[in-house]
């Protein structure tokens, strides 16, 4: 009855502390310390390395430690008949809400125009982007697109979301599936893309996807990034198609010191960080879960493994 927590690249301490508050009995081992394999029956994992998960003979579940699971299915060893959850949290929802808002006011209220004029102390005003008349168009309207759609709804925007299937949220035009994907994008001025990573979304923010938005748009990515195809980003810039990007996830993570994001002056780099996953937040949920476990019940919060979110 063991629970494996197997962060690759995260520090344990604040997890140790919250699972040990809330299962004070509970046998925690830290990979890679597992102990005998056939022993642990739980796992809470990130970035796991390839084929790891497959030597766990007992696994009753495997529990991603963020919302998204595509670090846990890139994984062909990844053991297929063992269930596997993701985070479903309203604080990150919120968290993720907030960047969205922040990048589009930064970009309404021309916030990086002003950061280059400060550096030149240079008095010049540019008149702000207006909310009722600007289109944000959402990819991915579930957890957190559909928290960040109702934001900015609040604040007057123009907003649009686009689903595989409908959606109703107050205010937010929903869009289905490629056949709407067109008309989502000619109404877009802010394209924000909150997809999961799946075979069907890998490289969508693509040359064929900016040449719908409308001339001058801008794009915030904060899904993951092997969805943006980056060399087509840098050809959007320089034709103007995009006007700029404000991007927090990347193909290589930390973002290599050489590479041309860092310097572009349109685009805004942060450092994977719109909606970071708390220990305190999230690990009631991840407790009660293991108790369903435990008790022979099927965990919350699981995705479809055929549709791969
Ligand atoms: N940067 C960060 O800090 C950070 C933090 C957390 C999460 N994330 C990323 O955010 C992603 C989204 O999280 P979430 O909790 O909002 O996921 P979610 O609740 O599963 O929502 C996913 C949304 O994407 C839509 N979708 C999926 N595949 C599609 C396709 N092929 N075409 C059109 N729409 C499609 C779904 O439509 P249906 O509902 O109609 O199926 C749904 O609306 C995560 O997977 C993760 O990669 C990033």
């Amino acid at each position: 009855m063991a629970f494996l927590l197997l962060l690759a690249d995260i520090e344990s301490k604040s997890w140790v502390k919250q699972l040990k508050i809330h299962e004070p009995q509970l046998d925690l081992r830290l990979w890679p310390n597992t102990g005998p394999v056939e022993e642990i029956d739980f796992v809470l994992a990130w970035r796991p390395p390839p084929g790891e998960l497959a030597r766990y003979p007992k696994l009753r579940c495997i529990a991603s430690l963020g919302a998204g699971v595509d670090h846990l299915l890139r994984d062909p060893d990844l053991p297929a008949a063992v269930p596997v959850t993701r985070v479903v949290d309203a604080s990150m929802a919120q968290s993720m809400s907030e960047y969205v808002v922040m990048a589009v006011l930064n970009w309404c209220r021309h916030m990086p125009r002003y950061a280059r004029q400060q550096q030149e102390r240079r008095w010049q005003v540019h008149v702000p982007r207006q909310a009722s008349s600007t289109g944000v168009g959402i990819m991915g309207l579930g957890q957190l697109g559909g928290a960040a759609a109702r934001h900015l709804v609040a604040l007057g925007f123009d907003v649009a979301g686009w689903s595989t299937g409908p959606k109703q949220i107050a205010g937010v035009r929903s869009y289905i599936g490629e056949a709407q994907l067109g008309a989502f994008l000619g109404r877009t001025d802010i394209l924000v893309c909150l997809l999961p990573l799946t075979e069907r979304t890998r490289g969508i923010l693509d040359a064929r996807l900016f040449a719908g938005v409308r001339p001058g748009a801008y794009l915030i990515n904060c899904a993951r990034g092997e969805h943006l195809q980056e060399a087509d980003l840098l050809a959007a810039l320089d034709s103007g198609q995009l006007a700029g990007a404000c991007l927090d996830v990347f193909v290589t993570e930390p973002l290599p010191p050489e590479h041309p994001f860092w310097r572009h002056p349109s685009i805004t780099v942060t450092p994977h960080t719109a909606s970071l996953t708390h220990p305190r937040a999230v690990v009631p949920r991840l407790i009660e879960n293991y108790r369903r476990v435990m008790a022979g019940l099927a965990p919350l919060d699981q995705i479809d493994r055929l549709r791969g979110y």
